[in-house]
């Protein structure tokens, strides 16, 4: 398996999969990976819907615009944040806590040979009652996003984003 920062360098949405299924150890691995997230005050105010019912993938693209790729994923996990469980009851603090495992579910997969992209739901509120719809999730809970994994079909590559103007070293300048 490649080494940490590789993993990080050469993650990259992948929108283009091969049909083929992913197995549950490794959905299981990279929900292990989710749950390793930092978390204020370590609340861990997250839940995951691991979605692979074909009808269902196909329910959540129809209303997604910018999610058409889940249809043909396999797998999708849906990243829902708990805000009465997180820090102080403190919804920015769900919605940081589950950014950063929605992040390590992205490089779980790229560490894994998968391809993952993050297909945004939070904070339209359209598409939060309709991924809510969709899977029985209860309206306090918020899906943050819809996270498809598959085996990559294309050549999807990293970019490389670096830019030494985006740093202030010392004092911002
Ligand atoms: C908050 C957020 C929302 C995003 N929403 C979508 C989306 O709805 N559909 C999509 O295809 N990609 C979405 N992306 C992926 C970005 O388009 C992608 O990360 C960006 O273009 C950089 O490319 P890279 O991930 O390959 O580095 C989203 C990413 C983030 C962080």
């Amino acid at each position: 398996m490649k080494d940490a920062m590789t993993v990080i360098s050469e993650r990259k949405s992948v929108r283009k999969y091969t049909g083929e299924l992913i197995s549950k150890s490794d959905i299981e691995r990279i929900l292990k990976a989710a749950m390793a997230a930092p978390s204020a005050m370590h609340m861990l105010p997250w839940k995951f819907v691991v979605v692979s019912e074909p009808d269902t993938l196909k329910q959540l693209s129809a209303q997604l615009p910018f999610a058409q790729m889940l249809e043909k994923a396999g797998t999708a996990i849906v990243v829902c944040a708990v805000t009465e469980e997180a820090a102080g009851g403190n919804e920015a603090f769900a919605i940081l806590d589950c950014a950063c495992a929605s992040e390590n579910i992205l490089l779980a997969a790229e560490a894994l040979g998968l391809g993952a992209v993050w297909t945004a739901v939070y904070p339209d509120e359209q598409l939060m009652i309709a991924v809510r719809k969709v899977l029985n999730i209860p309206g306090d809970i918020i899906p943050l996003n819809i996270i498809p994994v598959g085996y990559p079909a294309g050549e999807e590559r990293a970019q490389d984003k670096y830019n030494p103007v985006n740093i202030h070293w010392g004092k911002w300048s």
